[in-house]
């Protein structure tokens, strides 16, 4: 089962599980703030998922994907996806994009 690692803390799940959902299901939230009630629930639209892969398979952002991040104001690295759309196929260590921390109660 691969393992998605943030600040040394390792989640297992399901291989091709949406990142987005493993984190939900461990009571971990990509979002912060008020995005964390205001989103677009996993719609790839709001890109307030964003997270950075530090190591680990950056793997092909989906189409609806690389429309949000076009538009993003923020650093659209190579490096950076939407947890609602990266499905976790390999261990993977991540961080919250744009330097807004992970939140470590789930929305
Ligand atoms: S939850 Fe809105 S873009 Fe991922």
């Amino acid at each position: 089962m691969p393992e998605v690692t943030y600040r040394g803390i390792s989640l297992e799940c399901e291989s091709g599980a949406t990142l987005r959902t493993v984190l939900f299901n461990n009571a971990v939230s990509p979002h912060s703030g008020v995005t964390k009630a205001v989103n677009c629930g996993g719609n790839s639209t709001c890109g307030t998922c964003a997270v950075r892969i530090v190591d680990g398979p950056i793997g092909e952002r989906t189409v609806k994907e690389q429309t949000r991040l076009a538009v993003s104001t923020h650093d659209d690295a190579d490096n950076i996806r939407l947890a609602c759309q990266y499905r976790v196929t390999d261990d993977v260590v991540i961080e919250k994009a744009w330097d807004t921390p992970i939140s470590a109660d789930a929305a």
